[in-house]
């Protein structure tokens, strides 16, 4: 009610309401190559347009007079308690988009509550980040490096800095054709902003023979291009992970039931159906349209979260409904960054939150486990 209340007044919220308005203005206030590595996604961008039109072949059937008037949106996913189902999805190198880049989300996600998920690709250090979030809760995303002392450091490191749980990050071994980005030359852009991450870590810092200066900068991006993503991984390796982390482990990036039962064998906690926002395989099925067999092949023996696609409230109670436990959004939240630092990412929560809130109620919901497949029809 707050967004309506300052609405009434002279005050306008100073980012749009409409959360897909933020693209256009983002793209008018980024350079090309800020822009595209957000915007941009796998080949022709066919699956991310597919992510987008799976939600529309789904309708919410609003239902009346059920006692709305006591609503709670909390859940607890992996052992966090969450304001809502909704958390804040890996996205690196944040400072392309604004300087203060993932500190400033990390106190949007303290202020609001909400789950940050920290890209092992960031541009602050674990640390740093973990600083900047304060209280607030916190997950660490691993890309799986070839080197697996680097891989125990980046998790040791995240432990001692207080992320409670693990994203793995499978889809993306290798980075995809993102035409985009070759357009634009992103590995040499990159090269000016580094992967601070990477950088600070003492392992990655005696792979190349001391720390990172401006004289040996192209060798550690290379080494770091090198590294960052382990081909060769298979189901078997994943004991390994999970000697090495106490806390709960979700897998990132599923979009088949027997990679997901295979995940629950494996001893996982969680899967994460997502495929990448549409970055790593264009053609690839919509994300959504993967949901609700993998929710169907896991039953209850791991928790299912889900992304790729969630621009507005009503996507959330559509993902829910399908059996996702919370889902996680990054495009609506960068642009948020890019345009308004902390306060554009709070913007967003807070919209995002909102939406989903009148949402449920107006469909007679007043809960996230409420939601099923009854709550919709195909279109
Ligand atoms: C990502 N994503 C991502 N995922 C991950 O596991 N580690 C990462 O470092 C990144 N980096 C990243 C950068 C940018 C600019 C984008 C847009 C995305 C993928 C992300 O976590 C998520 O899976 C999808 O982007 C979700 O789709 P939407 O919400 O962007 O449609």
């Amino acid at each position: 009610n707050s967004i309506y209340l300052q609405g009434l007044g002279d005050v306008r919220p100073a980012l749009p309401t409409d959360l897909t308005r933020l693209e256009g203005l983002a793209e008018r206030s980024l350079s090309a190559q800020a822009f595209g590595y957000v915007a941009g996604s796998a080949g022709t961008g066919a699956t991310a347009r597919a992510n987008r039109e799976a939600f529309d072949r789904w309708r919410i059937v609003p239902r009346m007079l059920r006692d709305v008037a006591e609503r709670d949106l909390s859940v607890e996913v992996l052992g966090t308690a969450m304001p809502s189902p909704v958390l804040l999805a890996p996205v690196g190198v944040q400072s392309i988009l604004h300087p203060d880049g993932e500190l400033a989300v990390a106190r949007a996600a303290a202020a609001e509550g909400v789950p940050m998920v920290l890209s092992t690709a960031s541009s602050y250090s674990i640390e740093d980040v973990a600083e900047a979030n304060g209280e607030g809760p916190r997950w660490y995303q691993l890309y799986w490096p070839k080197d697996r002392e680097l891989a125990v450091s980046f998790l040791e490191r995240a432990k001692a800095a207080g992320y409670t749980a693990l994203v793995v990050t499978l889809d993306t071994f290798t980075l995809a054709w993102r035409p985009r980005d070759l357009d634009q030359a992103y590995l040499p852009f990159l090269r000016g902003i580094g992967v601070a991450n990477y950088f600070s870590d003492p392992v990655f810092q005696k792979a190349i023979g001391g720390p990172v200066t401006d004289a040996n900068r192209d060798m550690a991006l290379l080494h770091w291009v090198a590294n960052f993503g382990n081909p060769s991984l298979t189901w078997d390796d994943l004991i390994f992970l999970r000697d090495h982390w106490d806390g709960p482990i979700a897998l990132k990036g599923i979009q088949h039931p027997d990679d997901a039962r295979q995940a629950v064998d494996a001893g996982m906690d969680g899967v994460i159906v997502s495929n990448h926002g549409g970055r790593q395989v264009d053609g690839a099925v919509a994300s959504l349209d993967a949901l609700a067999t993998i929710v169907d092949a896991v039953r209850d023996q791991a928790t299912v979260l889900f992304d790729s696609g969630i621009r507005t409230g009503a996507d959330v109670a559509k993902a829910l409904a399908l059996g996702a436990k919370a889902v996680m959004v990054a495009r609506p939240y960068a642009y948020g960054l890019a345009l308004g630092g902390q306060a554009g990412v709070q913007h967003v929560l807070r919209c995002l939150q909102a939406e989903l809130e009148l949402t449920m109620v107006l469909a007679g919901i007043t809960r996230p486990s409420e939601l099923s497949l009854e709550t919709l029809v195909r279109a």
